[in-house]
């Protein structure tokens, strides 16, 4: 039977509930599906710093490498240990791994309350493209007389022509697939006369190649008044790494929870494991009370099946999630419903 090896890493926080109920559903699938699943978890987070004093093994990547996947609950607990200490771990996988293209889809799904009024599922279904790799995101800069009055912090941004084209092509090649094949670049070249300048002439440079494709535009700050406004328009949008950031919190308000927003790092070329997980992140404040949405978490799961080229078991998980918020009887509190975590995994896994 075709079995496929995944390092799951749930983190901390709501991350070890929802994990928990993606490794439900994703079992589930693997049954119906006929193939394995051979998943191997590490404890590592804030419990692995309080045994050892670090958030991951010295050679952790070396591990990660052996698998197919990787499989991410959620990270950080801030009480305990600064967030930049924890997530260390997620930034260095995306770019040791070089997961460079983010996918974060955002749908409403029917039944689901927007916040935005007058917003039905059809206005909502576009996919953020998220640069992954560099930007803002490469560890370079630092500190100078940091504690003195004259105390400055440098945080040099990358974007190399490289790096820019590929998340380009990858954006192009997905619009292509989708019904509407729109692509929105989301851009600031109005302020950012290098950075953005530069994604801007990489982008006009590129988009002949895909005739097929309608482009535009948008400077980050019009778009985010777009996406509350006008969400309907946009189907596919390309960001440099923090506009991705910022624009994949967005769309996932929009879509009515970040519960149910998930999210793959892709290193589309497979040469290294990509990571799957959900966009939200450990959310202390909940952490432990069964009141954790599982469904991103879920939904990412299935992400992770159709990228090992599972497609019909993602398809099962993506409809068994939409029948389940379509018929509102279990669901968690951020959808309106009383459930609680296990309780949304069990029924989706008693569902495939
Ligand atoms: C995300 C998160 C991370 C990011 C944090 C946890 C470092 O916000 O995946 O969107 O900034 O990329
Ligand atoms: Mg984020």
């Amino acid at each position: 039977m075709k079995t496929y090896k995944i390092a799951v890493y749930p983190g901390d926080g709501i991350g070890l509930e929802v994990t928990t109920e993606a490794v439900k559903a994703m079992q589930a699938a693997a049954v119906t599906g006929g193939f394995e699943l051979d998943l191997t978890e590490f404890d590592w987070g804030h419990r692995y710093w309080k045994k050892t004093g670090q958030v991951v093994p010295e050679g952790y990547l070396d591990t990660l490498r052996g698998f197919q996947a990787v499989y991410l609950g959620a990270i950080g607990d801030p009480a305990n240990l600064p967030d930049h200490v924890t997530i260390r771990p997620l930034i260095e996988m995306r770019q040791k791994f070089d997961q460079y293209a983010c996918v974060r889809p955002a749908k409403l799904f029917p039944g689901v309350r927007t916040p935005l009024a007058d917003k039905r599922p059809a206005d909502i279904d576009l996919v953020v493209i998220r640069e992954n790799s560099e930007g803002e995101y490469i560890d370079a800069g630092g500190f100078f007389k940091d504690t003195t009055p004259d105390g400055l912090a440098l945080q040099t941004a990358v974007h190399t022509r490289k790096g820019v084209e590929r998340i380009l092509r990858f954006g192009f090649d997905l619009a292509r697939k989708r019904p509407r094949q729109r692509l929105t670049l989301v851009t600031k070249s109005n302020a950012l006369k290098y950075s953005m300048v530069f994604w801007d002439r990489v982008f006009d440079a590129v988009k002949g190649d895909y005739p097929d494709v309608t482009v535009d535009k948008c400077h980050v700050d019009a778009m985010c008044m777009a996406l509350v406004q006008t969400p309907e328009r946009y189907d596919v949008l390309v960001c440099s790494n923090m506009f991705g950031d910022l624009i994949s919190d967005l769309t996932g308000a929009i879509s009515g929870s970040i519960g149910l927003a998930p999210s793959a790092n892709l290193n589309p070329e497979r040469l290294f494991p990509s990571l799957f997980e959900p966009v939200h992140g450990s959310a202390p404040d909940i952490a432990g009370k069964g009141l954790a949405n599982p469904l991103a978490a879920i939904r990412s799961a299935a992400m992770m099946l159709d990228f090992l080229g599972e497609s019909q078991a993602a398809t099962r998980i993506e409809q068994a999630v939409l029948n389940a918020v379509c018929e509102r009887r279990v669901l968690t509190p951020d959808l309106g419903g009383t459930a609680t975590t296990a309780q949304v995994g069990d029924d989706i896994a008693r569902r495939l």
